[in-house]
């Protein structure tokens, strides 16, 4: 196991220092790791931009951020359904007509265990359009703001990577003939994983250093996550697991992706999350990555495909 540069209790928010006057905008922040995240943030004295499918949700979301932080605090919400490009390009025009200034850009927001093979509006089977293609698009459209700021891209993965097939299935991306909730959920926070590395090494070809992009995950954390889009068993079976020891508060989960977010000369190989046994809770460190998440070939050629497939290049 590696040694933990933070030392027994690893990486805790007490290292986060005042945020005031700075911006992160964040997605999914309705419920979950997100919601977590957001709040302390706040807490701190950041301006929070949240992107969110539901209005209603976020409204509820500011009522009960307000009632816990106070009023003063700078929270504000866009609209935005990764599902649908269109609203993630209505999204991102928003965030940059009025978001002077982004720190950094946390991609939280994702769907997990679709038992049966969907459709978004745009063509893609719905976990690796969600997760990947609308988080992927984010970012390249958030990019040249990004870039003006100095600042981060945080993408909140899963241990998941390391489950289902652990590579891209290029010939069948949509699973048409092999559909699988588990392995979907995987191949889709693999692509976003991988295309974190690929994306520092694309920086790095251009000589833009300024910018850091991270990969964490948050372990196992009692969220919304399957309760949301995972079927009845895998529902029934993910309650039990909640009430256990072996999964931890959404808070704790919301831990990695912060730290990513703030903690100054944090080395972007690594792949942040709790490093306990199976990566599941404990102290907030770096983890082991395999190897498959850094395959190049696969990740360049996943890459390609992705800006083909929204039909955006990103401008480095
Ligand atoms: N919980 C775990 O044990 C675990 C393990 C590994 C990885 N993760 C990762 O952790 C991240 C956070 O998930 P969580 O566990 O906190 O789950 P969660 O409680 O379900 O939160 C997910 C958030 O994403 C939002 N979202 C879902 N689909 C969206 C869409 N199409 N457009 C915009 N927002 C959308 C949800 O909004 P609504 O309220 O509208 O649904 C919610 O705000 C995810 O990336 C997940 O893959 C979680």
């Amino acid at each position: 196991m590696k040694i933990n540069q933070f030392g027994n209790k690893g990486w805790t928010p007490d290292r986060i220092g005042h945020l005031n006057g700075q911006t992160y905008v964040i997605t999914g922040t309705t419920s979950g790791t997100g919601f977590e995240a957001a709040k302390i943030l706040l807490a701190k004295g950041a301006k929070v931009v949240m992107l969110n499918r539901n209005p209603k949700k976020s409204e509820d979301t500011i009522t009960v951020l307000k009632q816990e932080l106070g009023n003063n605090i700078d929270v504000s919400s866009i609209q935005m359904d990764l599902a649908e490009q269109t609203s993630v390009k209505k999204a991102a025009e928003k965030v940059l007509k009025t978001v002077p200034n982004i720190n950094a850009l946390i991609c939280n927001a994702a769907i997990a265990q679709v038992p049966k093979q969907i459709l978004t509006v745009d063509g893609f089977e719905s976990q690796l359009g969600v997760n990947h293609y609308g988080n992927f698009l984010l970012q390249a459209l958030l990019y040249p703001r990004i870039e003006e700021s100095k600042g981060r891209i945080v993408t909140v993965g899963s241990m998941g990577y390391n489950l289902g097939i652990k590579t891209i299935q290029f010939d069948d991306m949509n699973w048409d003939k092999n559909y699988n909730a588990n392995d979907v959920y995987s191949q889709s926070k693999l692509a976003q994983i991988m295309c974190v590395y690929e994306l520092q090494d694309r920086l790095k070809e251009v000589g833009k250093t300024d910018v850091k992009v991270y990969a964490c995950h948050p372990g196992a954390s009692r969220t919304s996550l399957i309760k949301t889009s995972g079927g009845l068993m895998t529902r029934f079976i993910w309650q039990l697991m909640k009430l256990s020891p072996f999964v931890q508060s959404a808070e704790k989960g919301s831990y990695p992706q912060l730290m990513c977010a703030t903690e100054p000369n944090l080395d972007q190989n690594e792949f942040y999350g709790p490093t306990g046994r199976g990566y599941w809770t404990g102290p907030v460190g770096a983890c082991k990555l395999e190897p498959h998440a850094k395959d190049k070939a696969v990740a360049q050629r996943l890459w390609k495909l992705s800006e083909k497939t929204i039909g955006f290049e990103w401008n480095l």
